[in-house]
C-alpha cells in the first residue's frame, strides 16, 4: 500500500468513527459515568417506540442489547452498563 493510500485510509476511518466517539460522549457525565437513561430513550427510540425495561427478563435483556446495540450504534464498551441499568429497572 503506498503511504498515500494508507493515509487515505486512515482518513477514512477516522471519518466513520469518530462521529460515533463524539455522540456517545453527549451520554457520559462529568463523573464519568454512563447516562444509561438518555442513552436508552435516544438511541433505542430511533426506529420503534421504546419497550419498557419491565417488558423483558434480565437473560432477554442481554440479547436484546447485543442484537440492537450495533444498529443503535451503543459502542461494545458501553453495552455491559446498559443492559444492567435495564435490567435494574424492571
Ligand atoms: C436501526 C433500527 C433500530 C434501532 C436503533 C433499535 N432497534 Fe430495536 N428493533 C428494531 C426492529 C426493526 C425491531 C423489530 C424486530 C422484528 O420483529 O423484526 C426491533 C425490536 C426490538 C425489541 C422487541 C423484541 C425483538 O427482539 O423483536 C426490543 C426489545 C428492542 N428492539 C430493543 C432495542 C434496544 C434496547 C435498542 C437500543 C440499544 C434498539 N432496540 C434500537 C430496530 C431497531
Amino acid at each position: 500500500m503506498s503511504l498515500r493510500a494508507f493515509a487515505c485510509t486512515i482518513f477514512l476511518a477516522g471519518l466513520i468513527l469518530l462521529p460515533g466517539c463524539e455522540t456517545m460522549s453527549a451520554f457520559i457525565r462529568a463523573d464519568g459515568t454512563l447516562d444509561c437513561q438518555a442513552l436508552y430513550a435516544r438511541r433505542c427510540s430511533q426506529c420503534h417506540a421504546l419497550y419498557a425495561p419491565s417488558d423483558y427478563t434480565d437473560g432477554e435483556w442481554v440479547s436484546k442489547v447485543n442484537r440492537y446495540g450495533p444498529r443503535a450504534g451503543v459502542a461494545p464498551e458501553y453495552r455491559p452498563a446498559l443492559i444492567a441499568w435495564l435490567q435494574g429497572s424492571n
